[in-house]
């Protein structure tokens, strides 16, 4: 799984055709446009019924604008994949309901074992989960004895179970730099753009394992320097799941919540923003006199299924989660469950995560 391996390409073409048929089951396009005073009446209903079940509503950027601002307006909260984890597991509230992928769900309930974790739907993945199955993965790390095993939070309970750290995009840079510093060698995984940018970053000797986001991957440099060339005053912006050569071309490279601190910090008024177009409900929302423009994608929305929108996170629809709320039957389908041993030992990646950021808080949010 090195990426400098000769197996690499073939893997890497294996893991595409499995996603891109994990692609092909789901109907990502189902999304019906609901009309103005339907919208309003979910609404109202999910606000009654979060209430009236005590839950909280954690929602990740990328997620539809409407459940952002539900899970605002109910007391619940809005983030990235680090900051969502941090709430679930300090909130009062005895169920969360997570709307993201499922990642973020299992991570919530292996740090909140105690309390019910609900998705509008469990099929919610992640293109990096599907790629990194958690066999393979330990076939993997025990080839590699020697080296301190780090995975990105997008990756099963399973996966985690088997690393020495979990990090997030928003903190990955200053862990492994850590880990460096105490000359320790990494073994990686799974997305390899976040791998490559971490070991140009620091240096640290890396071995990667070999996927990729399918939303980010979408991204071209090429078109990105001609989108320059129309905006010239605009600063770029670009999540690290990105292709190298896009993040070369970026002026911060960052997770979703430094991008959107970027937005706010930066004197420019136009901005390229290379990850999920969900982020600009947020991005629009903080700074509406500044442009928000998308980075160019391969393809268009006539061909691409992934083209700046995350087709997992696109699931978290309005009537499913209202379905998750008001159906104990729809509740118990959706319900997050991580094997006791799995969580237990999953747990222990993810609080040295946690107990890092608490240690280097000022760092981390400074990044941006
Ligand atoms: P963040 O941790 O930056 O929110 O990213 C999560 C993710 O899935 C990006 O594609
Ligand atoms: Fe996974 Fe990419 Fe979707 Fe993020 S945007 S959840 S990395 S497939």
């Amino acid at each position: 799984m090195n990426s400098s391996s000769p197996d690499a390409a073939q893997t890497l073409a294996a893991d595409t055709a499995l996603v891109r048929s994990y692609l092909d089951r789901i109907n990502s396009r189902e999304v019906e446009v609901l009309s103005d005073a339907v919208v309003r009446d979910y609404k109202l209903r999910i606000l009654d019924a979060l209430h009236a079940t005590k839950a909280c509503l954690v929602a990740h950027y990328y997620t539809d604008p409407i459940l952002q601002d539900l899970a605002e307006e109910s007391g619940g909260f809005v983030g990235d994949s680090l900051e969502m984890a941090r709430f679930g597991r300090d909130c009062e509230a005895q169920t969360l309901v997570v709307a993201g992928v499922k990642f973020m769900g299992e991570s919530a309930k292996i740090l909140s074992p105690s309390k019910r974790v609900i998705m509008p739907t469990l099929e919610a993945t992640c293109s990096l989960d599907i790629a990194c199955p958690a066999d393979e993965f330990s076939a993997f790390c025990d080839a590699h004895p020697e080296r301190t095993v780090v995975v990105y939070a997008n990756t099963s309970a399973a996966v985690k179970a088997r690393a020495d750290w979990v990090v997030t995009s928003s903190i990955a840079l200053e862990i492994v730099e850590h880990l460096q510093s105490q000359g320790e060698s990494i073994l990686w995984a799974p997305d390899r753009h976040l791998g490559n940018y971490i070991q140009r970053e620091t240096g640290a000797d890396m071995l990667l394992w070999d996927s990729a986001c399918i939303v980010h991957e979408e991204f071209k440099a090429r078109g990105l320097a001609d989108m320059r060339a129309l905006y010239p005053d605009a600063a770029v912006l670009a999540h690290p799941e990105s292709p190298s050569e896009v993040l070369a071309a970026a002026d911060v490279v960052g997770s979703t919540t430094q991008i959107i601190k970027a937005s706010q910090t930066l004197p420019n008024k136009q901005f390229i923003v290379a990850t999920d177009r969900g982020i600009f409900h947020k991005l629009t929302t903080l700074s509406p006199d500044k442009e928000f423009i998308i980075a160019p994608t391969a393809g268009n929305d006539a061909s691409c299924r992934s083209c700046a929108s995350c087709p997992w996170m696109g699931m978290n629809t309005l009537p499913r989660l209202l379905a998750a709320l008001e159906s104990p039957k729809e509740a118990a389908a959706v319900e997050i469950s991580v094997p006791v041993d799995t969580a237990a030992k999953a747990m222990v990646p993810l609080q040295r995560m946690l107990d890092f950021a608490a240690e280097h808080q000022l760092k981390v949010q400074g990044k941006a």
